[in-house]
């Protein structure tokens, strides 16, 4: 892989306080489908995701769980990396916060905004919400109830006053400004690029990052006493994970392209405190953070006092795993909020893959197998509406690369859908059961062309369901080394005359338990 364009892609570090739930699955899968996309498109891809570790909040669970932060830690940070596999994901490194590498990481990076003049010794004293961990201003907070503050984000605020470091932020406006001007896919969708622009423009104050009312962190190089933010802490695991101190190696191969994906809510930290950064420390700033809208339950905020969190294991369970990455990617506009419903949910299970999809396959499948000896059909000469169907598969990949760099899965899906509606109408026109006695020939070319159609939608649909999209590629005998986005052309059509395995179904129906009601 030498040479090939370099593709760098991360999920947040997800806080081990917590057991995984639908969103930490989101994030994780919108990540492994442009993971597997550019994988098949011949980049050379480095998919990383993992656990944060340290800070009061994970202290402080760990405390009320009675058990040491290290211990809860371990456990639950397992959770996520069982997650990682039960969602099918192709992550090629796990980085937890409390490892050696990231430790050397942090505190090089530390080291090297000291020697730069970007840090020095002050007294922070102000608001702190353990949930965010996050400093807000006193004209950020929130009435609650009794005359209490809250956060924006209504997590509860404590006062907080003790000696700290801080970073010089307030210097790095105008060079953050500039590099959204300057490269303005550096923060997605628009309307948050928008939202990070004003926040800067408001203002930067320094930044409080490092602490010494507890203990659960790293520790600040030459001044034990302090524990460095765990924002500092956390955002390094990107640039830890590519070998960062050392700038040769993976550093060198895969920083600054990497994407950055993020929920809404950690915009600030990843678009404006990490650029600065990096860019105070010499390195260069991420090429793009691209920020997810959140899940509701049945049009409920989730949240565990309500008791609705949705576990993703459940749903994988429920629906299928394939099911459920296509419909968390196909529901909703990528960057928009959106609903999860087991109606939903059924609606397009059934719908789009069991009665357009997987029953067009299905078919043809079937018909090969019947009047076709079990081989790939012979085409004889093409017609326009051959040509017309064949031309919009092949022209898939184009449209693909095109959502995909920005993100668009749902626009991704949705060409992928008109290629398969395509091929529905094609068959009804063409009824090719009703040409095998009267015009086999030309059966044979209506299912040749069918056939080469579900080829090129089921390398489409690979990066978003690699299992079915796997089967139904072994049922047109295609082998592993012909999958990749090099073949998805007429050079590498289907040969007629290859034999092809038993048809079967591969995307279930999902039916309603009667008993359940
Ligand atoms: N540890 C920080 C990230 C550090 S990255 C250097 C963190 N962890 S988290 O576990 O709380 O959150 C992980 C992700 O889950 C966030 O991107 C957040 O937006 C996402 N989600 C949490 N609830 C969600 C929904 N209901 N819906 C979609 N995503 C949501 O933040």
């Amino acid at each position: 892989m030498t040479g090939a364009a370099t593709f760098y892609v991360t999920t947040p570090i997800y806080y081990v306080n917590d057991k995984p739930h639908i969103g930490h699955a989101y994030t994780t899968l919108a990540c492994d489908v442009i993971a597997r996309f550019k994988r098949l498109d011949g980049f050379d891809v480095k998919f990383l995701t993992g656990t944060d570790e340290h800070g009061q909040k994970v202290e402080k669970s760990a405390e009320a769980a009675g058990l040491a932060p290290l211990e809860l830690a371990n456990r639950n940070s397992a959770n996520f990396r069982e997650l990682a596999g039960i969602l099918g994901c192709s992550n090629d490194d796990f980085i937890r916060t409390t490892e050696d590498r990231h430790r050397i990481a942090c505190q090089a990076l530390w080291n090297e905004l000291v020697k730069r003049g970007e840090i020095y010794l002050g007294a922070y004293e102000g608001w702190y919400s353990v949930r965010d961990e996050a400093f807000y201003g006193e004209d950020e907070l929130i009435a609650g109830t009794g005359g209490t503050k809250l956060a924006p984000t209504g997590a509860p605020v404590e006062w907080v006053k003790e000696p700290s470091y801080f970073f010089r932020l307030s210097a790095w406006q105008d060079r953050l400004l500039k590099w959204y001007e300057e490269q303005p896919d550096c923060v997605g969708p628009a309307s948050r690029r928008n939202e990070v622009m004003s926040f800067v423009k408001g203002g930067l104050q320094d930044l409080s990052v490092s602490r010494t009312s507890f203990k659960w962190g790293i520790p600040v190089p030459g001044d034990d006493a302090h524990i460095m933010y765990v924002w500092l802490d956390a955002l390094t695991n990107y640039i830890t994970a590519v070998g960062y101190p050392d700038t040769s190696g993976g550093y060198a191969r895969y920083w600054p392209n990497v994407l950055h994906m993020v929920g809404k809510d950690i915009v600030r930290f990843h678009a404006v405190y990490w650029p600065a950064f990096l860019m105070a420390a010499g390195l260069a700033p991420p090429r793009r953070v691209f920020a997810h809208g959140w899940w509701t339950n049945e049009g409920q905020k989730i949240s565990k006092s309500v008791g609705n969190v949705i576990d993703p294991l459940t749903l994988i369970e429920t629906y299928g795993l394939d099911q459920v990455r296509y419909f968390m990617l196909r529901e909703v506009p990528f960057g928009n909020d959106g609903d999860f419903s087991h109606r939903a949910m059924v609606n397009r299970m059934n719908g789009e893959l069991a009665n357009d999809y997987g029953n067009l396959a299905q078919r043809v499948l079937s018909m090969i197998a019947k009047n076709c000896g079990g081989t790939v059909p012979s085409p004889g000469p093409i017609s326009d509406d051959d040509r017309e169907l064949l031309d919009a598969g092949y022209g898939l990949l184009g449209r693909l690369r095109e959502a995909i760099d920005r993100q668009l899965y749902h626009e991704a899906l949705e060409a992928i859908w008109v290629v398969v509606r395509a091929g529905n109408g094609y068959v009804d026109r063409q009824a090719p059961w009703g040409l095998k006695k009267t015009d086999p020939a030309r059966m044979a070319t209506v299912l040749w062309v069918l056939a080469e159609t579900i080829r090129l939608l089921a390398l489409a649909t690979q990066p978003f369901m690699p299992t079915s999209s796997g089967r139904m590629l072994d049922q047109l005998a295609v082998s592993a080394d012909r999958r990749h986005y090099g073949c998805f052309d007429s050079v590498n059509a289907l040969k007629a005359g290859t034999p092809l395995p038993a048809p079967q179904g591969v995307f279930p129906r999902f039916v309603e338990d009667a008993a359940a009601g």
